[in-house]
C-alpha cells in the first residue's frame, strides 16, 4: 500500500491513465500526465476539495499524455515539471502527433525540465525521479510512497511501444530492468494505460518481462 490517496482519470480518445495524487485528505495534490478533458479534470480536483495543485508532473511529452497540459496548468497555476529531452516536444505538441485527426492541443513552455536523479517534495509527498527512456527518449518515472508512476514504460500484461521516434527496445527493457530490481514486488504500479498493478505480478506473469528473466 502507497499510503497515497490515489485517483486515476483514464482520458481522452486514446484512454490515457492521468492521476490526482495527494496525502489522505489533503487539500493539496499534485497531477501526473493530465492528457486530455481539462474540463474533467478540473471538476474532478474541485470535486475531491483539492485548493492546491503543486505541479503537474509529465512522464513523457507523447500527445495522449499531455493534452491537457495547458488547460490545466493555467486554470490551476501548477508549474509543470518536464522529461528534459522533450522540451520540445511540449512546445510544439502538434507537430509531433503521429497521425491524424488528434487534437489540437496547446503547447507549453514547461517551468522545470527533469533528467532523472532529482528528488522532489511537492504536496508533502517525497517524489524519487528516475530517468527511464526506451518508449521516448527522455521518459521518467516517479516513485512515491512505494510506487511507481511510470508512464508508457510497464503496464499490466504487456510494456510500451518502441516503434515511435525514439523509441528503442533494448533500452526499454533496460529501463524495466532498473525498476525491478530497485523496487519490491509489492511496488503499486500506476501505468500511462490499462489497469493498475505491482511488480510482482509483472515479474510473475507479464510475458515481456520473461527476456529479462531469461538475460539473468
Ligand atoms: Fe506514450
Amino acid at each position: 500500500m502507497s499510503g497515497l490517496d490515489v485517483r486515476m482519470f483514464t482520458v481522452g480518445p486514446v484512454q490515457e491513465n492521468c492521476f490526482v495524487v495527494r496525502r489522505p485528505d489533503a487539500a493539496s495534490a499534485v497531477i501526473v500526465d493530465p492528457g486530455d478533458e481539462a474540463d474533467r479534470l478540473l471538476e474532478a480536483i474541485e470535486g475531491l476539495q483539492i485548493e492546491t495543485v503543486e505541479a503537474i508532473l509529465l512522464t513523457h511529452t507523447h500527445f495522449d499524455h499531455v493534452g491537457a497540459v495547458a488547460p490545466v496548468a493555467r486554470a490551476t497555476g501548477a508549474p509543470v515539471y518536464c522529461p528534459q529531452l522533450e522540451e520540445r516536444v511540449l512546445q510544439n505538441i502538434m507537430d509531433f502527433v503521429p497521425w491524424p485527426g488528434f487534437g489540437p492541443f496547446e503547447s507549453y513552455d514547461p517551468d522545470h525540465l527533469l533528467a532523472g536523479g532529482e528528488a522532489l517534495n511537492l504536496a508533502g509527498i517525497e517524489f524519487e525521479v528516475l530517468f527511464t527512456p526506451g518508449h521516448s527518449p527522455g521518459h521518467l518515472t516517479y516513485a512515491a510512497g512505494g510506487a511507481l508512476f511510470s508512464g508508457d514504460v510497464l503496464f499490466q500484461g504487456s510494456v510500451g511501444r518502441v516503434d515511435l521516434p525514439g523509441g528503442d527496445w533494448p533500452t526499454l527493457l533496460s529501463s524495466i530492468e532498473t525498476l525491478v530490481e530497485r523496487f519490491g514486488a509489492d511496488t503499486t504500479v500506476y501505468p500511462g494505460h490499462m489497469g493498475i498493478t505491482t511488480l510482482g505480478q509483472e515479474r510473475a506473469t507479464n510475458p515481456f518481462l520473461r527476456e529479462l528473466a531469461s538475460n539473468r
